[in-house]
Formats: C-alpha cells, structure tokens, sequence
C-alpha cells in the first residue's frame, strides 16, 4: 500500500505533456480482439487500468507487448473466451470485451465488471443490446455465458440513456455483425470518435460518431493498420493538472490536450478568475490571487460538464470566494470525496445530487484516502493548494488513471512524494 505526501502552498510553473487518455485507450485495446495481425498503438498512458486491459487480452491468448507509452497486440490466434472475475473485476471498462468476443468468436463467458463505486452501474443496456443482436444471455450466480449461435445480426438501438460504455460495446459488436445497425440517442464523447477512427483505420464501416446517431455497416473482418494507431489526450487528466495550478497558484502550460475537447470545463476556470489562453493544442493557465466563485456546475453527457471533472473542478472552488453549486446527475453517489475536503477545512453540503461549497479562505492539510479515481485525483489537487502537510492513501485508485502524478507534479515544483504505507 502507497500514499502520497503532498506539502502544500508551493506555486507551479512549468510544462505538462498530457497523457493518452484512459476512456479512450481501453475500449480500443478490448477492439484489437476482432484484428488479425499485429494492432501498433502510442500514446498510451501508462496506468494500472491499461495494464489491466493487457492482462485480459494475454489471458485470452493474444500477444501483448508494451513498451513506455506504445503497445502491440496481435490477436489472430486468440486460445479463450472466458475471462475470470479477477480479471473482471479489476476496471468497469472489462464489460466491452463482451461485444467485441461475441463479435469475434460468437460466444464468451465473463463477471460482472468492477470499477470505481460510483453508485449503481448496471449493465442492463449491455445486456438488451447484445440481446437485440441476437446474443443469448444467462447469468447464473454473478458468471455471465454469452453466445450468438447464428451470429451477431445488425440491428436498431434507441439507448434510453447516451451510455458511453453501453454505446462503445453495440459498435465492437456490430462492426463485424451481419447487416447495418443505428445506435439512435449514442454517446458523443471523443473517447467514442476515438474508437469508431480506430476501428475505421481496421477497415469498419461506421459513420455519424460524434453526433447521436451512429451508423454502423458489418464488415467480415478488421485487419491491423499498418500505422500506429495515436490515443487522443486525456481530457480530464489536462482538466486536472489545470485545477492542480488553480489550487497552488502559478501558471503552468498544458501541452497537447485538445482543448476543444475541454469546452465545458474551461470556461468554470475563467468564470472562477484564472487566466487561460489556448494556443493551438496547448493551454496555458496563470492563478494569482484568491479565486471567486464560479456559476452553477451541473454534470451532463458530453459535450455538457464531464461528471469525471466535478470533484477535480470542486477542490479550487473549495477556497473561493463566495457560493458554488454542483448538481450531479451521471451517477448516484459521485460526491465521496467531500468529507476529507471537509477536514481540510472545506464547507460542503452535500445531498443527493447538490453539492452546495461555500469558499473559505484556505485548506490545512490531512491525512485522508481516495475515495475513487477522480476523488482521489481531487485530494491531490486540494492538497497542493493547503497549508501544510496531506497524506493521501489509497493512491491505487489514482494510478488507474494518472500516469506517474507525483511525477509530473514534482517537474512543476510541487512538494509531493510517494512512500509505502507503514503498517500499523
Ligand atoms: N447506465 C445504466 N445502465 C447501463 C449503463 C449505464 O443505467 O447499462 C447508467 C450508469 O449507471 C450511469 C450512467 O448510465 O448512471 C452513465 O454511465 P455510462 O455507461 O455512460 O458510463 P461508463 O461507460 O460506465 C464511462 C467512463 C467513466 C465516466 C462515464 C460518464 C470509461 C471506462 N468510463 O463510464 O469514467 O464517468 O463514462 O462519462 O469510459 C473515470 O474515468 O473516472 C470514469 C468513471
């Protein structure tokens, strides 16, 4: 077990590479399943939630090799369909290997897949969908068996809900499905553009992504690109390395983090007084001064606020000026995070879905543990900007998703350091 040990109250100055990002990387690397030959990938981060998704595809008998942030995986002698529930377990993101297996071998057996503790995270659309296309599905005791004895049909899918997961696993299983199939009411993310341009540079037929509806033609089969396929930047690790330089104060440069991609997030920035300007793939924030309250911050689907940013935004917002408000409406229980910023000294009220901060003048560090990823993620931030010394456990939960943070923080003159937990 690890912890970070963050001194807070030092400025931050200098450059950020942005990452690969995490929502984009692991629904590819569960695509490289229907490839023959060898799929070449960079900028891949490197985090424990990838290497999770290395771990499945080398189980189910691919070849994987990864070296810094490129990866290669050649799929065309896969040996298994089955994946453990220890593998399962280990991310949420293991649920879309189900649409690009039964794309791939007709059948697969797998668990119900882990993750952040979020609230509830059903699978039922998965599950409808992969029904719809003619998959037969049994659950017994928590073991998920799935097989399309005729083969994966295209089909129409009208999501109640723009799931991103749900909407990544009907295109992995349609690309190679008989026929057409519409995903009406699909999600928008760019991680979704992401995978349907990987999946094109494979030789799929899919158009509208981006948009709400997504149309997808079946091909026979996917072949590896002879390029190396680029990860898009992580979004919403650029967005927190920006609150990390809103919290400390100084001004830092965030290189090649696609900032359209960052529409909703950056102007909370600007409303909350930092300064930014974009420059071409770069942006560059400078924070001096107390910060101000910002307008009401309310989670919705892409291309609204990212509900993966609302703890990371909410750690600057704790020490502004006047009254910010949350609401969160993606998950049910996204707001664990707020009682250790609350004994940081933070004023947080928090109920169902509203999240009501009060700024006060300034944090004092404590000792504390990652309530998930980008709760985690927001206590490093919050750390950074305290008076004082923070402990923060549980820094597996930010590993999944940061590659090497007190790296990249240490090169921006933070004070932060990582050390095992001493047992008691
Ligand atoms: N939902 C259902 N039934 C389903 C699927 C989803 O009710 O079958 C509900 C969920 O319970 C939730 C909402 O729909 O209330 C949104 O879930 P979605 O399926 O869109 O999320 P996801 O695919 O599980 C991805 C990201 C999350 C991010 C959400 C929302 C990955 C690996 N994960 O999750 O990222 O918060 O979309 O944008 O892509 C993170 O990076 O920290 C993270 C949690």
């Amino acid at each position: 077990m690890q912890k970070l040990v963050i001194e807070g109250g030092t400025p931050l100055f200098g450059e950020i590479m942005t990452q690969g990002a995490k929502n984009a990387v692991l629904p590819v690397l569960a695509a490289c399943v229907l490839c023959e030959g060898t799929v070449h990938l960079k900028n891949c981060p490197c985090i424990s939630d990838r290497y999770a998704s290395a771990r499945i595809l080398s189980a189910l008998g691919a070849k994987v090799k990864t070296e810094g942030n490129s990866l290669t995986a050649d799929c065309t002698g896969l040996s298994s369909d089955e994946i453990s529930c220890y593998l399962m377990k280990a991310m949420r993101s293991s649920i879309i290997f189900m649409g690009a297996l039964l794309g791939r071998t007709g059948k697969c057996t797998l668990c119900y897949p882990g993750g952040c503790n979020l609230g509830p995270r059903p699978i039922d659309m998965h599950i409808s969908a992969m029904r719809k296309m003619g998959g037969i599905i049994s659950d017994e005791h928590g073991v998920i068996s799935c097989s399309a004895p005729d083969g994966l049909k295209g089909c129409r899918h009208s999501l109640s809900f723009p799931s991103v997961g749900a909407t990544e696993n009907i295109m992995l299983a349609a690309v190679c499905a008989e026929g057409e199939t519409i995903i009406s009411n699909a999600a928008r993310e760019p991680e979704i553009c992401c995978l349907a341009d990987f999946l094109r540079a494979c030789g799929a037929k899919i158009s509208g992504d981006g948009g709400g509806r997504i149309a997808i033609e079946g091909v026979k089969k996917l072949t590896a690109p002879d390029e190396a396929f680029e990860i898009i930047p992580d979004r919403i690790a650029a967005a927190t390395y920006l609150s990390c330089a809103a919290c400390a104060g100084g001004e830092l440069l965030i290189r090649d983090c696609a900032p359209a991609h960052l529409e909703a997030v950056l102007p909370v920035f600007e409303q909350a007084g930092c300064r930014l300007k974009v420059f071409g793939s770069n942006i560059y924030i400078y924070r001096k001064g107390r910060l101000r309250a910002a307008d009401t911050i309310r989670t919705m689907v892409y291309p609204g606020f990212p509900t993966d940013a609302q703890a990371i935004l909410m750690a600057p917002l704790c020490t502004a000026e006047g009254t910010t408000v949350f609401v969160e409406n993606i998950f049910e229980n996204r707001y664990r995070h707020t009682d250790a910023l609350c004994r940081m000294g933070a004023d947080i009220k928090a109920e169902g879905k509203v999240a009501v901060v009060t700024g006060v003048p300034r944090l004092y560090g404590t000792v504390a543990e990652a309530p998930d990823l980008r709760g985690g993620a927001a206590l490093v931030c919050a750390a950074l900007g305290a008076e004082g010394i923070s402990e923060i456990s549980g820094v597996n939960y930010i590993d999944r998703g940061y590659e090497e943070i007190e790296r990249v923080l240490t090169a921006a003159g933070a004070k932060i350091r990582r050390e095992a937990e001493k047992l008691p």
